[in-house]
This record gives structure tokens, C-alpha cells and sequence, in this order.
């Protein structure tokens, strides 16, 4: 059965006449038949050493409908041949017995598998590294997921030939999908083990990933889940704040003080601790009349101000423009930005800062923000530092 995007591309391959080039070995020009299939022009020798099979490598499944398996028989080469054309490739890389494939097919009611998509790498095995040839979601079944799990069946697969690292020389426009499954533009692994190896195209980034052992590529989100669960553990033992106390009861009417507040007094003396300095309970609350409130934003404009004249303000006036700056990654770095300009739009809306913890809280996290980005010894970092010593005076 066949999709409307593969007849779509079938078209225009009846449009253009291209070539196509199977193990380098046959190669076809012009239109191309539904029902083509490959006969192979030579004899393929037998491997001297042939690899054995790794027991269920080729069987795994997922969910009953997904599911994995070699390039072995002809029908499943003719559908790795029509995805090849409904891809538009050029070139195919199928048959070449160096190179293994992983390919998802799908269970369709009509008792068909689909293949879906396909990786085929070459690994070698001395040199303990593969290279990825080609890789390809079906047009249909593009941004699902699948190609994620394609390849986290290939990291395992390359795992367990003993590997260490997958290259591939990937299309520009496949960067950002490779960059999301690991892989990386700077090269780890040493020049002598793959320089040579693998083949060098124009319009392609090599790119690398660097496999690890210990992760069960198959079981991302459960390994995720564990650490998560040991590193709550961990924050246990120096906070409390997986406690959960009884609120307020609702039914009271009477003023509440805050140190009725079931858990304020212990969070503050968590806090106390951590800071080393006393924090005077008031100063948590947040003021209800106008009065105290209006009192409020006449010191913290006072304050802004003073800063924004200081001279080590300057980077800190405006949001961080990455063109003009040069910082073209910031706000991948950076998650929660914060800079003056932002800070005074806040005090004018007139109820953010309710109180002076919360406006220092946005002073303190636009010092780190730099910090994190630039490095200790950038010197904005020593103005960003200069600054911090002059408004902890103020506040
Ligand atoms: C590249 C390809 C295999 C990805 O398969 P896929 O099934 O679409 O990938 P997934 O659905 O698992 O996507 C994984 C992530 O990568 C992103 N992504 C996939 N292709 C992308 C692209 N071309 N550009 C930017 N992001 C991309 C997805 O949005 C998704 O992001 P998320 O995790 O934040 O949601 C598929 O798009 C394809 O076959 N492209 C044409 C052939 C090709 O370019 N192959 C690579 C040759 S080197």
C-alpha cells in the first residue's frame, strides 16, 4: 500500500530523470517502475569472517506495531527500494554487506508490514566506531517520534558490537535532529581512527556521538525517572521542602499572624541558615494598605535608579541582544533573562515587587545570569560583580 506523499514523489521522479546507484555496483537513469526490484549484477562474495547474528537484535518490537528488522528479503529490499525513491535519493545504500540497516515498519490492519523508515551504518568494528550512510523517517510519519526511536535502536545495536562512537556526515538541514539524539560538530573521537574511513561530502556536517555504555538508550524516560527519584532523595537530606504541612484551616476568621502559618517558621529558619544572616519575619510579608505599598515602590525606584546610574550598569540596561552583542546563544544558555529595563517595566506595573526580597531576587538572578554565561573572569562578569556590591549596600 502505498502513501499519497510516495506517489507524490513518484511523480516527480517521472518528472526529472535521475540516477540511481545501488552498492555503487548498478546504476539506472530515467523513469523508474512501481515495480522495480534489484538483481544484484554480481556475485556477492561470502564473508570470510561472518559476524553471527546477535540473538533477537533483528526481532525487537515495539507495542506489537513497531517493529525492527534487517533488509534480508527480497519484498522488504523492493519496500527499502520504494522508500529510497520516496525519499527522493539519490543514492541507496542498502545491499552493501559491509553496512547494516535498522528499519521500522509498521503493522497496518490489512496484515501488511510498511516499512517506515531506515538507518543503515556502516560499523567498523576495529576501529570502534560506524558510520551512519543514510537515514530516513517516511515523509507521512515525519516529527512523531519515530526517528528517535529509530536511532535509539541503532545506539543500541552499535552498543553492542563494542563501539564507542557514531559519525555521520549529516545534511544541513538534519543538524538540529541530530543534535537533539546526542550528536555533536566537535570531533572527540581521534583523527587516526576514522580519518579515511568514511566518506567526505559537500553541503554536510560531520557530526559525532560519543555512546555510553551505561545508558539504555531504549529507556530514556525510566533512567531519567530514576535519577530524579535519587536526586530527591539527595535534596532531602538538606531540605525540607518535600514536607508538606497542614494549611490554614478556612473556617478561622480571626486574623491570622504569621506565625500561625503551619511551615513559615521552619522554611525561614532553613533560610536563615543557608544565607547566614537573620531575616525578621515582617520582612516576608508582603504590605496589603496602598500606603505601605506605594512606600514601597518610591525606595525600590529610588534604588533602581541609583543603579542604572552606576557605571558598571551599562550591559545590564537592556535585554541582551544577541546580534548586536554577539552572544547569538544566549537565550539557549540563559533560560529566565533579566535585565533593568525589564526590572523597571516591573516596578511601574506597580504589583509585582510586593515586597524587597522579591525585587533583589531579580538583581541577584540578572549577576548569575552573566556569571553563567560569560564566565568568572569575563569582564563584564567584574562589572556585573562591581554592581552587585554596590546595590547590596542599598538594599
Ligand atoms: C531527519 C529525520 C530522520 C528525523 O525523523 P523524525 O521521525 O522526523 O524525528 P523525530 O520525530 O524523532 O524528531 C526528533 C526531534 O528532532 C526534531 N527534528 C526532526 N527533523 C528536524 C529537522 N529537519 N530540523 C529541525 N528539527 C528536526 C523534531 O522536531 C523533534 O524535536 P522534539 O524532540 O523537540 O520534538 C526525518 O526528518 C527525515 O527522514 N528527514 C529526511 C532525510 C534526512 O534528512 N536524513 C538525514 C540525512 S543525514
Amino acid at each position: 500500500m502505498e502513501t499519497q506523499d510516495q506517489n507524490e514523489a513518484k511523480q516527480e521522479e517521472k518528472q526529472e530523470p535521475k540516477e540511481l546507484a545501488v552498492n555503487g555496483n548498478v546504476s539506472l537513469s530515467g523513469e523508474i517502475p512501481p515495480d522495480f526490484s534489484l538483481t544484484p549484477c554480481c556475485e556477492v562474495p561470502k564473508a570470510k569472517h561472518p559476524r553471527p547474528v546477535p540473538e533477537g537484535a533483528w526481532e525487537m518490537s515495539t507495542e506489537g506495531k513497531v517493529g525492527l528488522g534487517q533488509v534480508p528479503s527480497r519484498s522488504k529490499r523492493q519496500q527499502a527500494r520504494k522508500l529510497a525513491i520516496a525519499f527522493r535519493a539519490k543514492k541507496c545504500f542498502f545491499f552493501d554487506r559491509k553496512h547494516e540497516s535498522t528499519v521500522l515498519t509498521k503493522y497496518m490492519s490489512s496484515g501488511e508490514y510498511v516499512v517506515m523508515g531506515g538507518c543503515c551504518y556502516r560499523p567498523f568494528l576495529e576501529e570502534k566506531f560506524a558510520e551512519i550512510a543514510f537515514l530516513a523517517i517516511s515523509d507521512s510519519e515525519q516529527v512523531r517520534g519515530y526517528g528517535t526511536r529509530l536511532m535509539a535502536y541503532t545506539k543500541e545495536r552499535t552498543k553492542e558490537l563494542g563501539l564507542t562512537h557514531i559519525l555521520t556526515c549529516a545534511d544541513n538541514n538534519a543538524v538540529p535532529y541530530f543534535k537533539k539524539q546526542g550528536f555533536s560538530k566537535t570531533i572527540t573521537l581521534e583523527k587516526e581512527r576514522w580519518q579515511g574511513y568514511i566518506k567526505d561530502y559537500d553541503g554536510v556536517t560531520l557530526m559525532e556521538c560519543v555512546l555510553n555504555p551505561k545508558v539504555d538508550y531504549l529507556n530514556i524516560p525510566c533512567m531519567l525517572k530514576a535519577q530524579k527519584m535519587c536526586l530527591v532523595e539527595k535534596l532531602k537530606e538538606i531540605s525540607n521542602i518535600h514536607i508538606v504541612y497542614p494549611g490554614l484551616d478556612p473556617n478561622v476568621r480571626k486574623k491570622i499572624r504569621l506565625e500561625d502559618i503551619p511551615g513559615l517558621k521552619e522554611g525561614l529558619e532553613q533560610s536563615e541558615k543557608s544565607l547566614g544572616k537573620k531575616i525578621p519575619l515582617e520582612s516576608i510579608a508582603a504590605p496589603r494598605d496602598p500606603a505601605s505599598l506605594q512606600a514601597l515602590h518610591k525606595e525600590l525606584q529610588q534604588i533602581l535608579t541609583q543603579i542604572k546610574q552606576h557605571q558598571s550598569a551599562w550591559p545590564f540596561l537592556e535585554p541582551v541582544d544577541p546580534e548586536t552583542t554577539g552572544a547569538l546563544d544566549y537565550y539557549e544558555v540563559i533560560k529566565n533573562p533579566i535585565d533593568l529595563r525589564t526590572i523597571q517595566e516591573r516596578l511601574d506595573r506597580g504589583d509585582y515587587y510586593v515586597t524587597k526580597e522579591i525585587f533583589a531576587a531579580d538583581l541577584k538572578r540578572m549577576i548569575e545570569n552573566c556569571e553563567a554565561y560569560n564566565g568568572e573572569k569575563h569582564f563584564i562578569t567584574e562589572l556585573a560583580h562591581n554592581l552587585e556590591r554596590f546595590f547590596n549596600q542599598k538594599l
